[in-house]
């Protein structure tokens, strides 16, 4: 019809069926407040290239502003089969208001493929913006809480066993590195984000000379694309983004793991408030870490997501194709998924309660044996000896069913004459948690030191 874009060409009607099918208002209308910014930023440049007037340009603005008050009042609406997406409805909009014939002229030289890849990384780099500081709660708490809890020790686990002693905080903090990594490859992410498309055009560039430049800081965006196919092809930035969400979610999901585990009743390490558990409908004792297990599937769909949108994009031909508008929804919902997830976290981690008798109760003197080796290495004796000698002596325990640490100094001696009665201090999980101590372990003056670390990148 003569209502639509592209009606001076196509006359018969479109399948009622493809217009649903084509159209993305449904879930672009989210970009709104983008999609006008970068109109009035275009606007702008036009009358500065002299192609509107400033009375043009003045009502183009106010027009606009209308538009946007709409939106944020809930007051727009959209014509079904109209308005195709959030820039045909945002300028079919702004003519009702201000006129067609200056409304028209918006469209100068612009094609929406410079125009969505605009509104896209604007929505994006603000998200980004948000999560980063999601982000850095996140990180203040797991610095806090291993501050504060330093004290607390528990067994670290190889292979789900039993391995060695270690701060509940040095765990806290191995979780605190990997998401400090994320943080610092999402403050690159959102720089590359946050690069302007806008002039580039259909794909050639722009006729009118505009000033690009000026377009791109009006909007905040921190350079161009130079290359102007590039610019309106490129869905890299969205899927860069997928990608740190899903490591990140990866991480999380790992995160939320461990907690699982240490909130069973077999650990009972932590528990969780009752903010982030549920009950069950059937058995009155439950409490479910739901909140933890949604973290670790939500891990599932974040990285579905970006595969899927790598699927879409990969063997595209040059510049704009219609698939590209599969890359909004994706977008939409995994900046959503890590972005709550995210601030679930910081919940569960700011209220959960520790149980340190329950870790204590859970240290076994065989994850002293190491300790035990080492004490013979400190006394001159090769390793791959000691290591051998400490296996006897395990060996001793289980056949005697005498406690390692209740292993007397002439049962050390019997198995290796150079035992001394020094031996038996091995066994005192601080002295063991203390003798690792080299930088990034978990004595606590290392362990402290890792916090300052982190500290220092969340300023
Ligand atoms: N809704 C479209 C999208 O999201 C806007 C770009 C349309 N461009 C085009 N040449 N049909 O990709």
């Amino acid at each position: 019809g003569e209502n639509m874009l592209w009606g001076g060409r196509f006359t018969g009607g479109l399948d009622p069926l493809m217009v649903s099918y084509n159209e993305s208002i449904y879930f672009d209308c989210k970009l709104y407040a983008q999609d006008i910014a970068g109109s009035v930023a275009w606007a702008r440049a036009n009358h500065k290239a002299g192609i509107l007037t400033v009375a043009e340009f003045s009502a183009i603005e106010s027009g606009f502003k209308e538009v946007k008050e709409e939106w944020d009042s809930g007051s727009f609406k959209i014509i079904s089969g109209v308005d195709e997406d959030i820039h045909t409805a945002n300028e079919r909009r702004l003519g009702e208001i201000i006129g067609k014939d200056i409304g028209g002229k918006l469209h100068t030289g612009r094609s929406r493929n410079e125009q969505v890849a605009t509104d896209m990384r604007l929505w994006l780099r603000d998200e980004l913006r948000k999560i980063e500081s999601y982000m850095v709660d996140f990180l203040k708490v797991t610095a806090a809480r291993a501050e504060q809890e330093i004290d607390h020790i528990m067994p670290g686990y190889t292979h789900l066993q039993r391995a060695q002693p270690i701060r509940w905080s040095h765990w806290m903090l191995s979780y605190g590195t990997a998401f400090a990594s994320d943080l610092e490859r999402l403050r690159e992410v959102i720089s590359r984000v946050n690069l302007s498309p806008l002039g580039a055009g259909a794909l050639a560039g722009n006729c009118f000379g505009l000033d690009r430049e000026a377009m791109a800081k009006e909007l905040g965006f921190e350079g161009l694309l130079w290359n102007s196919m590039a610019a309106v092809s490129s869905r890299d930035f969205v899927v860069e983004a997928m990608q740190w969400g899903s490591m990140c979610m990866l991480h999380m999901s790992r995160w939320a793991e461990d907690l699982i585990i240490y909130s069973s009743g077999e650990f009972a390490y932590v528990r969780l408030a009752d903010a982030y558990s549920t009950g069950s409908s059937l058995m009155p004792q439950k409490k479910n870490p739901d909140s933890l297990e949604l973290l670790r599937g939500k891990a599932g769909r974040a990285f579905g997501q970006m595969a899927g949108l790598m699927m879409t994009v990969k063997g595209l031909p040059s510049t704009y194709n219609k698939d590209l508008q599969e890359s909004l929804e994706p977008m939409l919902d995994h900046v959503k998924t890590v972005s709550d997830s995210i601030q679930i976290a910081t919940g569960v981690l700011s209220t959960l309660a520790v149980n340190p008798a329950k870790m204590k109760a859970s240290l076994d003197p065989f994850m002293l044996a190491t300790d035990l080796a080492d004490y013979l290495v400190k006394k001159g004796v090769p390793f791959r000896e000691t290591h051998h000698i400490s296996g006897q002596c395990v060996a001793f325990s289980e056949k005697t069913g005498t406690p390692m640490n209740e292993m007397t100094h002439g049962d050390f001696k019997g198995i290796d004459a150079r035992f001394g009665e020094d031996v038996l201090k091995c066994f005192d999980y601080e002295v063991s948690v203390e003798q690792h101590s080299a930088q990034g372990g978990t004595a606590r003056k290392s362990v402290l030191e890792q916090v300052e670390v982190l500290k220092s990148m969340l300023a």
